[in-house]
């Protein structure tokens, strides 16, 4: 038996039956995944709700190549390095494109599996392509930026290829003409002054780090629910209804909403339940006071997900990936 606790940053106390780390991707192909296994980074978007009766393997492979080309720079990353560091690392050589995605926790392997996304960017901007283990094929393939089909906190990897691919190293498109993207609320504040990349991901990290716990101090996964995209007909009756509510549009009919506001709006902020809180400071993160259960974590999110259904009628699906005994958990939490 192997703790799980340290694996991921909401630190429920279980374990795993065997844990395999992967330093180089060649190691892939002698793994037997005809028994029960998950696939893992650095644990900052999964929960292990109870002890899982599998092997855990863990993406650890590293190095970041940079090449220049005529318009851009040229990214190759292994998918087992941090993400966080390589986006200092590429200020540092005085690199930018990527400062509105800092601080994100977790490896670069992951990051195409959700798309991840921040302050106006998301990982589909500045992606060029991605090398990975197909399970059927049992070889090594790559895929273009169409091929990954990315969505909002989506990609191929959540759909066709769930538990079928094994993103192995990740490559990245950075044009030399550097732009700031200004456009996110609080990001709008720079708009006219003269900024550089590494100013703009100061401010990223100084906003996020007043909103977002750090997973070394206070257990947590970050965002637990996606922000819900509804009809445009629900945005605009729940507009005259509450004033001040967020809301975005997404295409000609369908806008999204903030989770946040809406689990704020129905008096879940600091709500507990066991050792699972609501963090006071954003509503859309659950914390683990250290003595969180998984039993804690579902009734919390079921909590949450009735009390937001019945005040607004609007549904919300967990962003963060529940791993139960046998495998990751799907319809039982997830409505819609
Ligand atoms: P893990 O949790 O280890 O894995 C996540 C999923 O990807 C699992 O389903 C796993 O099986 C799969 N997976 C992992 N590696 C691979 C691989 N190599 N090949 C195939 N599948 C793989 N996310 C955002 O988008 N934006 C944010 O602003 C953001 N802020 C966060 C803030 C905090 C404090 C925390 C704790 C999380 C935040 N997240 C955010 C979520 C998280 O950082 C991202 O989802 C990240 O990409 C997860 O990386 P990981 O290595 O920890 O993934
Ligand atoms: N809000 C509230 N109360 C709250 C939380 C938020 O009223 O408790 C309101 C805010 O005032 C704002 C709106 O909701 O009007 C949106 O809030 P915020 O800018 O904090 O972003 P978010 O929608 O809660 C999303 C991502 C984050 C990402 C930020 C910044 C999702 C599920 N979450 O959060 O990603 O960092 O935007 O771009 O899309 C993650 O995925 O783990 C994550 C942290």
């Amino acid at each position: 038996m192997q703790s799980l606790q340290s694996l991921h940053t909401f630190a429920l106390p279980t374990h795993c039956q065997k844990l395999v780390r992967v330093t180089a991707s060649e190691q892939l192909q002698s793994i037997d995944f005809n028994a029960p296994f998950f696939i893992l980074g650095e644990g900052s978007n999964s929960v292990f709700l109870n002890d899982f009766e599998g092997t855990v393997i863990q993406l650890a492979n590293r190095g970041i190549t940079v090449s220049e080309q005529d318009s851009h720079y040229q990214i190759r990353v292994a998918a087992g390095e941090s993400w966080h560091p390589m986006v200092l690392k590429l200020l540092d050589m005085g690199i930018g494109g990527l400062e509105n995605l800092a601080l994100i926790p977790g490896t670069v392997g992951a990051a195409p599996v959700q798309n991840i996304g921040a302050y106006g960017v998301e990982l589909a901007d500045v992606f060029s392509h991605l090398t990975g283990y197909h399970l059927e094929t049992q070889s090594f393939i790559t895929l273009d930026k169409s091929a990954c089909e990315f969505g909002y906190r989506d990609s191929v990897f959540k759909q066709a290829l769930y538990g079928r691919f094994i993103i192995t190293e990740v490559v990245l498109k950075l044009p030399k003409q550097w732009r700031p993207v200004l456009d996110y609320g609080p990001l709008r504040d720079l708009i006219g002054r003269e900024v550089n990349a590494q100013q703009v991901a100061n401010r990223v990290m100084q906003i996020r780090r007043s909103k977002l716990p750090d997973p070394a101090q206070c257990a947590n996964a970050g965002s637990f629910f996606k922000n819900p995209v509804v009809s445009r007909a629900l945005a605009s009756e729940l507009r005259a209804r509450y004033e001040g509510i967020p809301t975005y549009p997404v295409s000609d009919n369908k806008e999204k909403l903030a989770a946040g506001w809406l689990i704020e709006r129905a008096g879940l902020k600091s709500h507990r339940i066991g050792g699972i809180r609501v963090y006071d400071k954003q509503a859309l993160v659950l914390v683990n006071d250290g003595q969180g259960t998984g039993r804690d974590l579902l009734t919390m999110i079921e909590h949450i997900q009735a009390t937001v259904l019945a005040k607004f009628a609007v549904e919300l699906s967990p962003e963060v990936r529940l791993i139960g005994r046998n495998g990751e958990l799907s319809k039982g939490v997830e409505h819609g």
